[in-house]
């Protein structure tokens, strides 16, 4: 029996090799970054229990930055991640702050690097994710020097792309070597990785699974929302008009998806009758969900803040520590692989 379960053990490690040895990992599980709840306690806890951790820099300033980062290596010796958004106004100086407290590894979020950011990380050896959401843009990306992708699908909790997970997997999988690809999106269990990690992925990042982790801040009025909550919850905010945008994002509904339904009907009625510019309505539309996450999430008001979640949520069902939930992946996609060995 100690044979068949070291053979499992191995045979996972052989499978996720590549993603472990580029995070520097036991696992190579990402605890994907949450704005609001990837900060110290979660990062550290997921790093330390042989995950990789990524901070959520959000909209922070270079100095919240630092003083995140040095708590965070305070709290773990264990490699971490610093995701920053691509569109922030200070990207240059965040960058700064990375290779200043020695950052190992950014992924970068909501937009595609310049070569500039590349040169600057390239000259600290700090390692480049980025997100890929087609086979051209991964090409593209690879092109200009980035060291690893994430393929994010739309089963994912928080902003989300078009397609899911499963397409882009197979869009892109088979088709990228050149560098670790890294899938996310709706992974809720061990089999699940499993099955990517057989398809070519070097490993796989999970958010919505990390966030009922003892370890993690959210208040536990947001925690208790995602413990009852079931797959089906979990819904992309929907656009009502073709002229005015609104960026997809997945969230538990709640009274705030509903009243942002009302809201663009409103608004939309507005500037028909002409008492709103376009662009007024635009912004009325876009402003809505600002300050929204960290409503729900720190203040607790899960009626009116977002709830960002994935599918996946199905799959949280109590509070457990980051180690017992990275256990539980592990245990599962251990079995999954000794159901195969059965087999041959
Ligand atoms: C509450 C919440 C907040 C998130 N915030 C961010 C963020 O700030 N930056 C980012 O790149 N991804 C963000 N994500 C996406 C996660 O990093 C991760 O890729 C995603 O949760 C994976 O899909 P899953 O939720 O199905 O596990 C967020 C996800 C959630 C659920």
């Amino acid at each position: 029996m100690e044979n068949v379960q070291r053979f499992m053990y191995d045979t996972l490690g052989c499978l996720w090799k590549r993603g472990a040895d580029f995070l520097g990992t036991k696992y190579s599980v990402m605890g994907g970054a949450m704005s609001w709840l990837s900060e110290r306690n979660l990062v550290s806890a997921i790093s330390n229990n042989g995950g990789f951790g990524v901070l959520a820099c959000g909209s922070m300033m270079p100095d919240q930055l630092k003083e995140e980062i040095l708590a965070t290596r305070s709290m773990t010796n264990m490699p971490f991640g610093v995701n920053l958004v691509a569109m922030h106004p200070m990207l240059r100086e965040l960058v700064a702050t990375c290779q200043d407290c020695n950052v190992s590894h950014v992924v970068l979020a909501a937009g595609l690097p310049k070569r500039e950011l590349i040169e600057q990380l390239k000259s600290s050896n700090i390692k480049l994710m980025c997100f890929a959401p087609s086979l051209a843009i991964a090409r593209k990306l690879i092109k200009m020097g980035v060291d690893s992708l994430i393929i994010e699908g739309m089963e994912a909790g928080g902003h989300i792309g078009p397609v899911s997970t499963c397409v882009l997997a197979q869009e892109i999988l088979p088709n990228i070597d050149a560098v670790p690809v890294f899938v996310a999106g709706g992974i809720g269990r061990g089999e699940a990785i499993v099955q990517y990690l057989h398809m070519g992925a070097a490993g796989c990042q999970l958010g919505t699974r990390f966030v009922c982790a003892k370890e993690s801040v959210a208040h536990n009025n947001f925690k208790q929302v995602f413990i009852r909550s079931n797959s089906r919850d979990a819904v992309a905010s929907v656009q009502l008009d073709d002229e005015f945008q609104v960026v997809p994002v997945r969230a538990i509904a709640n009274n705030a998806t509903k009243e942002f339904m009302a809201v663009q009907k409103k608004t939309i009625e507005m500037y028909r009758n002409r008492e709103l510019t376009k662009e007024e309505a635009q912004l009325s539309i876009e402003r809505f969900w600002v300050g929204a996450l960290k409503r729900a999430v720190i203040d607790g008001d899960i009626e009116n803040g977002s709830l960002m979640a994935g599918q996946s949520v199905g799959f949280v069902n109590k509070e457990q520590t980051a180690e017992e939930i990275l256990e539980e992946l592990v245990l599962q996609a251990l079995n999954y692989l000794a159901r195969f060995k059965e087999v041959a």
